[in-house]
């Protein structure tokens, strides 16, 4: 079954493979929300909990995705009735439709952040005492502007993908990934480098077991999940372009650490900065997660500091090559079905998904200014495609996936898949360790989340 489609693109060498991975994986949620939650939730404490969550329930289902693409050869949807299991096919679709509400408001900050871009290359980070919270309010909620910069990123987006798999998606990422993980190296170092920055580094990573709640391990499982981009198909769909004797449990290891240790370098980046720069201002550090750290804060930040506009620019940078890399695997997610389900061409698929998305982008980038009356569910469309993706979507495709391969699935054919038909190298005792993750841990670990979601 596993080559069953010949003509089917495929990742031309696994440092494309891992590129390609590791580009879904890391985005906003490493530089927006993982050094906030570290620094919230005690530090190096944190840390240790959500290696270990990663490791024994998302790591578990990354490799279940990646598993069943590479098996099938096809999108999250037709995966099921290729293995025999069409009336199953509600799985993927949750998938790809949490694929289409989170490319949708992803790419609103996507855009956002080409603005800010074009902002620090002209420099408009210069005065410390210049109102960046009123400047943030007034683009984001202005009518044009924000949704023409959503449809850039979208579009530059459509265009990476329509390069297909080793033209577009492969080498597109292994440039970007390589130039963004050296950006990042570099403004972390000069965020430490900066007088006072040590506070920051304590205040980031000193364990402080104190803060550990139940909270805390909900708020590690879902920052872990989305973080590697569970349940969107995404992987799924990378999967399915690996080529069969590759190992996928070492690909998939090595895919979490990057991830893990580029939201680490990321917080090195961020904290200290903001540390170094209140206590030469007499002001008290302003530790937030989100927009308001990245769009507002930030820009303060950069304001004050030598090189602060280099600092501003490869910052932003960053966060734009961080989030592409990420909205490029959300689309494929998508085009792919499209390609396989209808038949039509990679260019009239791309062009379908980029209609979808860009249109309820346009709502979404509207509800922050124009349209912030309009309500679903008590919220507004941004808060509406966000929640439902990362609560219900993204959340239940995981788990019934991981059901899925854990109990439906014969288990011949998921150890034969994983051990790459007898070619892996990675050791019997650790592969058997994730069926077992598979088939008994890691689901408490997606309904922890789910009631984590509900009752928190
Ligand atoms: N993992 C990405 C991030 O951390 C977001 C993402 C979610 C990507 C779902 C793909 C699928 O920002």
């Amino acid at each position: 079954m596993a080559d069953s489609n010949k003509q089917r693109e495929k990742f031309s060498s696994k440092f494309g493979v891992l590129m390609a991975m590791a580009g879904s994986a890391i985005g906003l949620g490493n530089m927006w929300r993982f050094p906030y939650l570290t620094a919230e939730n005690g530090g190096a404490a944190f840390i240790l909990i959500y290696v270990v969550l990663m490791c024994t329930m998302s790591l578990p289902l990354f490799i279940t995705e990646f598993l069943i693409g590479r098996r099938t050869r096809s999108n999250a949807i037709g995966a099921f009735s290729k293995l025999g299991f069409p009336k199953l096919k509600f799985i993927g679709a949750f998938g790809v439709l949490a694929a289409v509400c989170v490319l949708s408001f992803y790419s609103v900050v996507g855009g956002w952040a080409v603005k800010y871009l074009t902002l620090a290359v002209s420099f408009r980070f210069q005065s410390p005492a210049a109102d960046y919270a009123g400047m943030f309010n007034s683009f984001v909620s202005s009518a044009w502007s924000p949704v023409i910069f959503t449809l850039i990123f979208i579009g530059a987006t459509s265009y990476i993908i329509l390069g297909g798999v080793k033209q577009g998606i492969e080498k597109f990422s292994k440039v970007m990934m390589v130039i963004l993980f050296i950006i990042i190296i570099v403004v972390a170092i000069r965020a430490v480098t900066l007088p006072g920055a040590m506070d920051g580094i304590r205040y980031l990573f000193v364990p402080d077991f104190r803060k550990v709640t139940g909270s805390t391990i909900v708020a590690a499982l879902g920052q872990s999940f989305f973080s590697l981009g569970l349940g969107c198909g995404t992987i799924l769909i990378y999967g399915s372009y690996v080529k069969s004797q590759d190992d996928i449990t070492t690909s998939s290891i090595a895919t979490a650490f990057l991830d893990t240790m580029f939201a680490i370098v990321a917080g090195i980046a961020i904290i200290p900065a903001i540390f170094a720069i209140a206590s030469i201002n007499g002001t008290v550090p302003d530790v937030n997660a989100g927009p308001g750290l990245v769009f507002i804060t930030l820009p303060g930040i950069f304001s004050s500091m030598p090189f602060g506009n280099i600092a501003a620019i490869l910052f932003f940078l960053s966060l734009l090559l961080a989030a592409i890399t990420s909205s490029v695997s959300l689309m494929e997610s998508i085009t792919a079905f499209f390609i396989e389900r209808y038949g039509k061409s990679r260019t009239v698929s791309v062009l379908m998904a980029f209609a979808i998305c860009g249109t309820i982008g346009i709502f979404c980038s509207l509800s922050q200014g124009p349209l912030a009356e309009v309500r679903l569910l008590g919220l507004n469309l941004f808060d509406f495609f966000d929640k439902t993706s990362s609560n219900v979507l993204m959340t239940f495709s995981g788990l019934f996936m991981l059901c899925f391969a854990g109990w439906i699935m014969k288990k011949e054919d998921f150890m034969d898949e994983l051990g790459a038909h007898g070619h892996s190298s990675t050791a019997m005792w650790l592969q058997k360790t994730f069926y077992i993750l598979v088939r008994y841990i890691a689901p408490f670990g997606v309904i922890a989340i789910i009631l984590g979601n509900l009752l928190l």
